[in-house]
């Protein structure tokens, strides 16, 4: 026997099961998406490597250590999309749609390589919704009652943390994080390995640093709400505004920073402690500079996403979703019979779309093919046998009452209006 070639590390296969949730959990998302006006784009998996390096930033994680990157027939140097940001704001620009205020939201398959573990994969998919041409706080405060309409939807609202943060503008960024510099330098022996890289490469994300020595030292360094100018303050008062008016719970946290450089004035976090470590399920903020730093005219911008695959394991601890099971599932003998119930039920899946009609359609003897009914759990076993043939009729077991009728299809059309739908 040949070698079997196995899957890509931290690439899964989704099965039929999850398969099928991930498709109600994208249509309840999708509604409330265009409940309030949000539109889908579709997007290129691959782009040119320099987008993500300019948007994401070259000094984090993502763009240092997680992309797929390699060179094409062309040797041009293209990376497999590790978020979805980066591409819309391209595609804006490009397809020139700046002129007019945008609501967006798109769906697919990102590409990190990171170590994979329960929750984090080297392919999952993102829903990313993003906002163009309105620099309102009113804007950030809806990015998060969508994310909390789509969460009350999906009926796990109750288990998520909202948190958020202001991280001002980058002029006040950076002196903050020239002071936040020179303290921790200080205090550089009270750091970890990482935090001590970071310190060169990407100083704010120590404030978000999981290592207590470093949260202890912390909590005497300076503060970035002390450097924010009065606009900044008052676009981060105005946002918590909203999220009061509409009654949504959150936590400000003045350690929560982005693994993006893109970000300014609000970010924000839903967050749970349900999955472990992998406890962030949906994050974003507002990038205002983002679509001039790709070449486009300066255009305020806000979005989120969330990682289908860490919603739905929380989904499934919180209100697992349940399989659709087959309303009828066909029996039919022989060639003549198959081809009779194929008109028969051609004329039932018209008139009754929304019904699971499972079709045997093999050669067995009928009482196989009503064990098969069974281990479907299919409600109506519709059959067609040879005196159905001769009658014009079908024989309709429901499978829960073991009760039987044979009906013309006139009769089991009306039936199946009165009994199930
Ligand atoms: P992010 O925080 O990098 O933000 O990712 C958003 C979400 O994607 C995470 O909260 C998580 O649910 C999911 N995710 C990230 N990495 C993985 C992984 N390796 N495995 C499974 N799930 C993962 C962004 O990507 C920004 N583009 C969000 C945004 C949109 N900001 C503004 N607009």
């Amino acid at each position: 026997m040949k070698e079997h070639i196995q899957s890509v590390r931290g690439m899964r296969d989704i099965l039929p099961e999850e398969a099928s949730t991930r498709e109600i959990l994208f249509v309840q998302t999708a509604a409330v998406l265009k409940s309030f006006g949000y539109q889908p784009i579709e997007l290129p998996i691959l782009e040119r490597t320099p987008l993500f390096k300019r948007a994401v930033g070259e000094e984090t994680d993502i763009v240092s250590k997680e992309m797929y990157t390699f060179l094409d027939r062309n040797e041009e140097s293209l990376t497999l999309r590790p978020e979805a940001t980066a591409g819309v704001v391209r595609a804006m620009i490009e397809q020139g749609l700046l002129q007019n205020v945008q609501r967006l939201y798109t769906a697919g398959a990102m590409f990190r390589y990171e170590k994979p573990q329960q929750g984090r994969y080297r392919q999952f998919t993102q829903i990313s919704v993003e906002t163009f041409g309105l620099p309102a706080p009113a804007v950030d405060g809806e990015l998060m009652q969508i994310g909390h309409n789509i969460f009350t939807a999906l009926g796990i609202r109750d288990h998520l943390t909202l948190e958020i943060n202001t991280l001002g503008v980058m002029d006040e960024r950076l002196t903050f994080q020239k002071d936040l510099i020179a303290y921790l330098n200080q205090h550089k022996d009270a750091l970890d390995a990482d935090s001590i890289r970071r310190l060169e490469t990407n100083p704010l994300r120590i404030l978000d640093s999981k290592d207590e020595g470093v949260k202890n030292c912390l909590k005497n360094a300076p503060v970035l709400w002390d450097y924010l100018g009065e606009e900044s303050r008052a676009h981060f008062a105005h946002m918590q505004e909203m999220l009061d008016a509409m009654g949504i719970a959150y936590q400000v946290n003045p350690y929560l920073v982005r693994g993006l450089d893109y970000y300014c004035h609000a970010v924000f976090e839903w967050t749970t402690t349900a999955l472990g470590a992998q406890g962030t399920v949906c994050a974003g903020g507002r990038y205002d500079g983002l679509v001039e730093k790709l070449g486009g005219k300066a255009t305020p911008a806000a979005g989120f996403a969330f990682g289908m695959e860490r919603i739905l394991q929380l989904k499934e601890q919180i209100a697992p979703y349940t399989q659709k099971n087959p309303d009828i599932y066909v029996l039919a003998g022989s060639l003549k019979e198959q081809a009779y119930a194929m008109r028969f039920t051609q004329v039932l899946r018209t008139a009754f779309p929304s019904l699971t009609i499972v079709a045997h359609n093999d050669f067995q003897a009928l009482k196989r093919q009503f064990k098969k009914a069974d281990q479907a759990k299919a409600h109506f076993a519709l059959v067609f046998g040879e005196q159905e043939l001769a009658t014009q009729t079908a024989m309709l077991k429901d499978l829960t009452t073991g009760t039987q009728q044979a009906l013309s299809l006139e009769a089991l059309t009306d039936y199946l209006k009165k009994e199930i739908l």
